[in-house]
């Protein structure tokens, strides 16, 4: 627990422990995710315990368990969801299958009873279900608190051991006082008070205990996270001590590279080596189409490039590297979970930086990843701090992959039916990654056609959502912005090539260029341009616009964008040959993830 009395998160295999985890730090306490199973033993220094959501029953035979030790540590436990049935079962009380599964919005009424943790909140607020399973039973001590339509038993608390079960979700923005409820939990427990700036001089002697006599090789991506990473080690280990590498992997932005060198030059850092790989990338990505398998081409191509580098530039072979250096990563907190490194979640994308060959090393004690217990505000907040220029830190995040996912590659035209819809439409034929229930899909996009195809109705943004509900085959709904009616697609198969790369370089820097002119950029928080391998000629491709809104990526809302701002881009896009149409991704995360791929 890092030496502070924080909020330790027992992970249920929820997507949304992360939520809980940077909600408490932002109410300025520690918070930390830990194995649902960690033994109370472990946990005697925490102020106080949420047991997290997760996808399964408590009834199933391999559903997961904590320590039921933890209730006799005397500190608060606040349980939600599966945390709550768990929590229920445990202490004598007795869990059901609900009469009717409960997913999204709904009424909880609160009782008249005391209770400090509904402090400052109001009699009837709409909170966030996601549940198949109910308590029927309290457990001895307990007393009802709340109740929803569907879900008696909503919300009780045994108040004389500070136990808490809620049923709705506090920490998705959805639930209205979510904030409140839980920051009446946290000062329950009675934390020790924790900020970013005192958590500087704790990494830097961690970095310091870690790295011991040994030097660090650091692989920047030109992202925010490497860039901050490698501007703490430097400034912790001094620049003779690390070794940074920028692979330029030919999936770069345009001016990327150039930009990143310059910007690195003006701080005075001399020990960041730029290696022009981009050649022996787009060979190893030749016909390759699954999104895993790319990740995983791409993430072991970085691997082959720093070895080689490593051994040319540094002199070492791999021996002498794992007794006198580390490989430096710039993962943050919430990469961990989406790769399914948490035992219980189910493995949504396998990220870059925890490929089998980075997971050894990370076994071996061979990986020093700085920044692993922060989320994305932190690390900007820690760049700002170590004097990086604005314009670095509060760049869009970028993925390590970079263009490669946002290339999508297919080999053969995936066409089904069209489904339903109130609108005109048509279902692309290609299928992209999404997130729905905890768990992931790969499914269809619907796209929905209109004479105003610059202006998004709250119609279109309401079938973004009902439509992925609805239909088991669709998990995103965009807008046509460049056709009025549906058009017939040509598909052409596709896989990451120089061109395709090139073209939505072009795609990306226009848009790039427009969201900064309509001074929209600090507005939106990632804005990835995908490139689809269809259009209306042969040969042709599409482009996808995906503005969001966020504050981790966990999850996040589609950005609606103006009519005249929609319009430019369209008409640039346009404009350049090789791109025949042009759409706008309404999906929120979940259902969609920020991502396609
Ligand atoms: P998704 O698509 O899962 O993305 O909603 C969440 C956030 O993670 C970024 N992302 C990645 N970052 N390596 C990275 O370093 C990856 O493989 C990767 N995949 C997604 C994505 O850009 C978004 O900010």
């Amino acid at each position: 627990m890092q030496g502070k009395k924080g909020i330790v998160i027992l992970d249920f295999g929820g997507q949304y422990a992360h939520l809980i985890g940077s909600r408490v730090r932002r109410f300025g306490v520690f918070s930390e995710i830990k194995a649902a199973e960690t033994p109370a033993s472990e946990l005697q220094n925490a102020a106080g315990i949420v047991l997290s959501g997760g996808p399964q029953s408590v009834y199933d035979a391999d559903s997961p368990q904590a320590d039921t030790a933890i209730f006799e540590l005397g500190i608060p436990v606040l349980g939600i969801c599966y945390g709550l049935h768990w929590m229920t079962k445990t202490l004598g009380g007795e869990v059901s299958e609900g009469k009717v599964k409960e997913y999204g919005p709904a009424k909880l009424k609160m009782k008249n009873v005391e209770c400090k943790i509904i402090d400052q909140m109001p009699k009837e607020i709409t909170v966030w279900m996601s549940h198949g399973d109910e308590a029927c039973k309290l457990p001895e001590g307990f007393e009802l608190f709340g109740t929803s339509d569907a879900c008696a038993n909503a919300a009780f608390a045994d108040t004389e051991r500070n136990f808490y079960a809620v049923q709705f979700h506090p920490e998705v923005t959805h639930s209205e006082y979510g904030d409140v409820f839980l920051k009446n939990f946290v000062s329950l427990c009675q934390a020790d008070a924790w900020s970013m700036s005192n958590y500087k001089e704790q990494i830097a002697k961690q970095i310091q205990e870690q790295v011991g006599e040994r030097k660090v090789f650091m692989l920047v991506s030109g992202g925010v996270d490497s860039t901050v990473a490698f501007a703490l080690l430097n400034e912790v280990l001094g620049q003779d001590r690390v070794q940074g590498l920028l692979v330029d992997t030919g999936l770069m932005r345009k001016n990327e590279v150039s930009m990143i060198r310059e910007a690195f030059t003006a701080l005075g850092v001399n020990n960041l080596h730029i290696e022009d790989a981009s050649t022996e990338f787009l060979q190893n990505l030749q016909g390759v189409y699954e999104p895993e398998e790319k990740r995983k081409m791409i993430g072991n191509t970085f691997l082959d490039v720093q070895r080689r580098v490593m051994s040319e530039k540094l002199k070492v072979n791999s021996e002498q590297f794992a007794k006198e250096w580390l490989l430096g990563q710039g993962t943050i907190y919430p990469d961990t979970i989406e790769t399914g490194a948490t035992k219980h979640a189910d493995q949504i994308k396998t990220h870059h930086n925890r490929v089998e060959a980075i997971q050894n090393m990370i076994d071996q004690g061979l990986v020093i990843e700085p920044l692993q217990d922060l989320y994305k505000d932190e690390v900007r907040q820690l760049g700002e701090e170590l004097g990086l220029p604005h314009g670095l830190v509060w760049r869009h995040p970028f993925p390590g992959p970079g263009l490669g996912v946002r290339i999508l590659c297919a080999e053969e035209e995936c066409k089904i039916d069209n489904v339903k819809c109130r609108m005109p439409s048509k279902v692309l034929p290609i299928k992209s990654v999404g997130v729905q229930g905890d768990g992931r899909t790969y499914r269809h996009a619907l796209a929905v056609f209109s004479d105003q195809s610059f202006v998004v109705t709250d119609d279109i943004v309401q079938l973004a959502t009902d439509v992925p509900n609805r239909e088991a085959d669709i998990n995103r709904v965009l807008l046509c912005t460049s056709h009025a009616e549906p058009m017939d697609f040509v598909f052409s198969s596709g896989y990451i090539t120089k061109e395709r790369a090139d073209l939505l370089r072009e795609a990306d820097a226009i848009v790039d260029a427009e969201v900064r002119s309509a001074d929209l950029y600090e507005a939106i928080w990632q804005f990835p341009v995908v490139l689809l391998p269809f259009g209306t000629t042969d040969g042709g491709q599409s482009v996808v616009l995906r503005p969001i809104a966020s504050t981790d990526a966990m999850t996040a809302n589609a950005v609606v964008l103006q009519e005249e701002v929609l319009e430019s881009i369209t008409t640039n896009l346009m404009a350049i040959s090789g791109i025949d149409a042009v759409f706008l991704d309404l999906t929120n995360k979940p259902p969609g993830t920020i991502e396609w791929e």
